[in-house]
């Protein structure tokens, strides 16, 4: 048991852990976070690999959501994980990493009706379950615009979103990564497919749960295929109205998906309990604990988490892991501040997204600070 703060004599948040073949060093994750700073051919270069080095004392890291195409893009600047320059490019933020010790999972994002045609190839319409509008705008290369229409999948289309799922699932094998995290949260395009304010179809991929849950089993059985359950992980945020979504039972839907998922033995659920950066508790949710008992392997938890939470959550047992994400952005050395109850720097957020190396590698450890 670590001892090293005197508030928390008893936790193990900071002992190793096992993460399927994987031993992480703590219980601490770095959430995914975007922060829109890749450049040319959305390829991470070495800054970027500085950003995550320097959070490397993170048992796990979740890399920033990683667009698994062209199509999935929804944000400016943001990383792909579908050529190979891009594969050359997270190379050097695995071996950053793996030089110091700790883990990276890539997440593996496709945003659905979250996009832009300007983000998209030819400006096509960005595309989704069902042709309905999302309420909000898009970051785009020249600033914020208003969403547009998405475009409603064919059926005949859905094998290949899920070969997208698949290629991007290689190349992050051949870049590196220990494993990957399927995002199927806040809004983008598995939820989108989970949800009846989104999915209207009529076809074999909408309309019961059973059906609106198909895309996100077919996605995660061919990522499986690729990488062996052990190092597959999924993201979802069952009470989150992140990106304008809603279903109208959220409880019974994401029971089945978990009780679905079990099949696959994947090495962890990651859970965004309650509305992504936002509350914990919200109208109409519903005791997201309920998961983690359903659920057949490590139950990593995330939102508004900070060391009386995250020790609770252990102590408790509501949880195995802890994802930590903006404290994570302005405070590299975060776990050492956590366990020597050190100050946390605070966030600017006017250099959360996009930009340069400003508010991106220049926050100072507790060792620069003093
Ligand atoms: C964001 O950029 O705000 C963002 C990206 C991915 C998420 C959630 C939020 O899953």
């Amino acid at each position: 048991m670590n001892q090293a703060n005197p508030q928390n004599p008893e936790t193990d948040l900071f002992d190793p852990v096992q993460l399927g073949p994987i031993t992480l060093r703590n219980r601490i994750v770095m959430a995914p976070l975007t922060r829109s700073r890749v450049g040319q051919g959305d390829a991470p270069g070495p800054m970027n690999a500085q950003y995550y080095a320097q959070r490397a004392s993170a048992g796990l890291i979740v890399s920033e959501a990683t667009n698994i195409s062209q199509q999935g893009k929804g944000y400016a600047f943001t990383p792909g994980i579908y050529t190979e320059a891009q594969v050359a490019g997270w190379r050097l933020v695995t071996d950053a990493i793996h030089a110091k010790g700790s883990r990276i999972f890539c997440q593996l994002w496709h945003v659905g009706r979250i996009s832009h045609p300007s983000l998209q190839a030819d400006n096509a319409l960005p595309v989704a379950p069902s042709a309905v509008t999302p309420n909000g705008k898009a970051f785009t290369e020249t600033g914020f615009q208003p969403h547009v229409t998405p475009r409603a999948l064919e059926t005949a289309e859905i094998p290949g979103i899920v070969a997208q799922y698949r290629h991007a699932a290689e190349c992050a094998k051949r870049a590196g990564f220990d494993g990957v995290e399927i995002h199927a949260a806040n809004g983008y395009l598995l939820d989108q497919f989970l949800r009846d304010k989104t999915n209207l179809r009529t076809d074999a991929y909408g309309g019961s749960i059973e059906n609106r849950a198909r895309l996100v089993l077919e996605v995660t059985q061919a990522v499986v295929d690729v990488w062996g359950a052990e190092r597959v992980g999924i993201r979802i945020s069952p009470v989150s109205p992140a990106n304008d979504i809603a279903d109208s039972n959220p409880e019974p839907l994401f029971t089945y998906l978990v009780e679905q998922l079990n099949r696959f033995n994947l090495v962890y659920l990651h859970v965004v309990e309650g509305a992504t950066g936002g509350p914990r508790t919200v109208e109409g949710g519903f005791d997201l604990q309920k998961l983690r008992r359903i659920f057949n392997g490590i139950y990593m938890a995330n939102n508004g988490y900070d060391l009386p939470l995250a020790v609770q959550a252990r102590t408790t047992n509501a949880a195995d892991l802890i994802a930590f994400g903006r404290p994570f952005i302005s405070n590299p050395d975060l776990v050492e501040r956590l366990k020597t109850g050190g100050p946390l720097n605070p966030l600017d957020k006017s250099t959360l997204y996009g930009g340069d190396a400003r508010g991106y590698i220049d926050y100072p450890s507790l060792a620069e600070a003093a």
